[in-house]
């Protein structure tokens, strides 16, 4: 993957889609950040009440602090830091809170509007939330549910071994 892909088919694009962990120095295009924050904006949400808040890392500070806090910023130009505001999400009467879903989703969006822009990320969990929320100051109505290291993939970057790795239909699917 080292350009765009346009003409390819949504599902060819998750089809090709693997996690890029090295990338280039270069920053991601003004215009490409406008289609990935675009498509994160396009997102279905739980009453559409539209409770993701991102942070966009790109400073030379911000990019230092996420590299302190987590191994598993990589070398990424970009680190989106991905959270959901629980005093904004929808609660079902259940109970159940749609702040992580309603922001997951989003972020799916982003992830696969970079692909298609030639921009490879990884969803990354491997951070401590304490730790990322002090050193951000997100307000603790925020619930922290990822980061997305991104960028250009390095010439050198390649799927790990598990991107090859997919569970059957008989695995994952139930007809009824
Ligand atoms: C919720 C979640 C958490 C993940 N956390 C990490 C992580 O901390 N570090 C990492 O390198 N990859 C992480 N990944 C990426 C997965 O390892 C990767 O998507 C999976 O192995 C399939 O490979 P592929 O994306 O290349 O197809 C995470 C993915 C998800 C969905």
């Amino acid at each position: 993957m080292t350009e765009a892909t346009e003409s390819k088919t949504f599902l060819e694009m998750t089809r090709d889609r693997w996690s890029v962990r090295r990338f280039s120095d270069q920053q991601i295009s003004a215009e490409h950040m406008d289609r990935i924050l675009e498509a994160g904006r396009n997102a279905p949400s739980a009453c559409n009440y539209q409770p993701q808040r991102i942070l966009v890392l790109q400073s030379d500070e911000a990019i230092a602090t996420v590299r302190g806090v987590t191994g598993w910023a990589f070398n990424a130009p970009t680190v989106l830091l991905v959270c959901s505001d629980l005093t904004e999400s929808w609660k079902n009467p259940d109970g159940c809170d749609s702040a992580e879903v309603d922001a997951t989703i989003a972020l799916d969006h982003m992830m696969m509007e970079a692909w298609e822009c030639g921009v490879g990320s990884t969803w990354v969990r491997g951070f401590d939330e304490r730790v990322m929320r002090k050193a951000f100051n997100v307000p603790d109505t925020w619930k922290i549910v990822a980061l997305m290291p991104m960028g250009y993939p390095s010439e050198q970057a390649r799927p790990s071994r598990w991107h090859f790795k997919r569970k059957s239909n008989e695995d994952l699917y139930r007809f009824l």
